[in-house]
Order: C-alpha cells, then structure tokens, then sequence
C-alpha cells in the first residue's frame, strides 16, 4: 500500500474542503502518493456559491455507486458534531482504512512519540513537540502549536492559529477557535467550545461554550451554529 496511488475523495465542499485539497496537492508534490479525486457533500441541494460546485462529483450515494472512483476518504467538515456523525456512518460502511492520515510536509512533531489515529488532518505549519496523542478525525488547521503531552480527541477541529499548551486535553468534538490559547494542563470537555481568540485559564465543562481573556461560559450552544 505505501507507494500505490491512492485516490481521495474530500467529504464536503466549501473552504475547508479546499483547504483538503491544497493539503492533498502538496502531498503529492512532495511525492506522497495522493491525488484528489473530487468532493462529495450530503446534499447537493444545499451547495451555495461559496462551495466548489465545479469539482463536486456527488453525494454520498455516488460513494456507494462509484467504488472502483477512489481508495481514501477525507473528512472537510467544520462542525465537530456533523464531523462526528459522518465519519460515524462512512467508517461504519468503508472502515477505518480508507481514512489515511493526511500530514502537510511542512507540519513539524516528534513522530517518535506521536500517536496518531486514523483520519488525522494535520494542516501547514503545525509544530507540535513530544507525545502528542491526535484521535481520529481530528483536524489540525494551519500555525497551531501542540504542546508535549497534549491530547487532541475524535473529531476535534482546531482552527488556525490555535496554542495547546502543555498537557492540555481536548475530548471527542470540541471546537478551539482561532487564534485561542489554552494554558498548560487544562482541560476541555466533550463537544466543547472554546471561542475565536479566547485565552483558557481553566478547565472547561461538557459541552460549554466559553469566550473572551479569560474564558468565560456563554449559553449553551450546539450544531451548526459553532461555526
Ligand atoms: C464563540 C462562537 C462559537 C460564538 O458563536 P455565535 O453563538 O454564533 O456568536 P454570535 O456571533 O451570535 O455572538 C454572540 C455574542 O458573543 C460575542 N462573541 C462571539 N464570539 C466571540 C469571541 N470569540 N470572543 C468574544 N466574544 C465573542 C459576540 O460579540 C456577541 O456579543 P453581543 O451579543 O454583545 O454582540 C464563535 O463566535 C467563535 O468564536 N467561533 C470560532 C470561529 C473560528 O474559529 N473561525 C475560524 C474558522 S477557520
């Protein structure tokens, strides 16, 4: 398997899809075998002007139909919890194998002591140093920083900029907005939010959304809207 060609189809279609690609280009670039075989969404009706209609080749029934078209998949999801619950039904029908880890050869970690699962989008400029654990389907937007020992779980989106201090642990779905900071140690619950710029002093509960320096809760929020 390790130098076929594989081809890889990006789940999603709007910037973070694009995003994807650039990732999958530079791979190949740098002579990893990937090529981007084309988008496919949930729902065609729902593509609006800002999704690349042009390279959308159909939605997940073309998945089913079309299975001699691609050998990966990856995830371009922004909402941890519709993260979630795609990679949830796509491992479930193609399993964890069609979901390669997709590392920007510029993303910089102690591969050595680095854990990482399957699904794992790693994007440029992430540097990281040791025993950094990353789950499945965790995405890593670009110009993070991953402290040693820090803990990214299933389904995680940490968008650009993003600092995880030392230690810091992010179970299944959180959201870490961009450009946040979050100290040494803490640690941010299940389906978690952590806003745009935030700097997290303490641990954050399940499913709290938290803004400002230093965090504070805002009301309960779920789905889309974390984005
Ligand atoms: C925290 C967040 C999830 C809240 O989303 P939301 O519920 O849609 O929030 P709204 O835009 O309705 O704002 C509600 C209030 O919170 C404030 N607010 C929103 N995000 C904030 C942030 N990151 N820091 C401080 N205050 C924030 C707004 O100013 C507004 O205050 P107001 O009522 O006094 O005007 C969102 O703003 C955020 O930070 N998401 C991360 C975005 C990101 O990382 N984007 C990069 C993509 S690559």
């Amino acid at each position: 398997m390790a130098n076929r060609q594989r081809r890889v189809l990006v789940i999603g279609a709007g910037g973070q899809a694009r995003d994807v690609r650039f990732v999958l280009d530079q791979l190949r670039t740098a002579g990893r075998p990937f090529t981007f075989a084309g988008y496919v969404v949930s729902d065609l009706a729902q593509l609006t002007d800002r999704d690349s209609r042009r390279d959308v080749v159909g939605d997940l029934s073309f998945l089913r139909a079309h299975r001699d078209r691609f050998d990966a998949l990856a995830l371009a999801i922004g909402s941890p919890d519709v993260r979630l619950q795609v990679a949830a039904a796509l491992e479930a029908e193609f399993g964890p194998d069609m979901w390669p880890a997709l590392v920007h050869p510029s993303a910089i970690l102690d591969w050595g002591t680095c854990r990482m699962a399957h699904g794992v989008l790693l994007c440029p400029g992430v540097v990281g140093t040791v025993n950094v654990v990353l789950g499945p389907y965790c995405m890593v937007n670009y110009s993070c920083t991953l402290g040693h020992e820090a803990s990214i779980g299933r389904g995680c989106v940490v968008n650009p900029g993003a600092n995880l201090s030392g230690g810091v642990v992010l179970e299944e779905g959180g959201l870490i907005g961009t450009g946040a900071q979050i100290l040494q140690y803490r640690h941010v619950g299940r389906g978690a939010t952590v806003g745009a710029g935030a700097v997290v002093t303490r641990d954050v509960a399940e499913g709290a959304t938290v803004v400002g320096v230093p965090a504070r809760p805002m009301p309960r929020l779920r789905g889309p809207e974390r984005d």
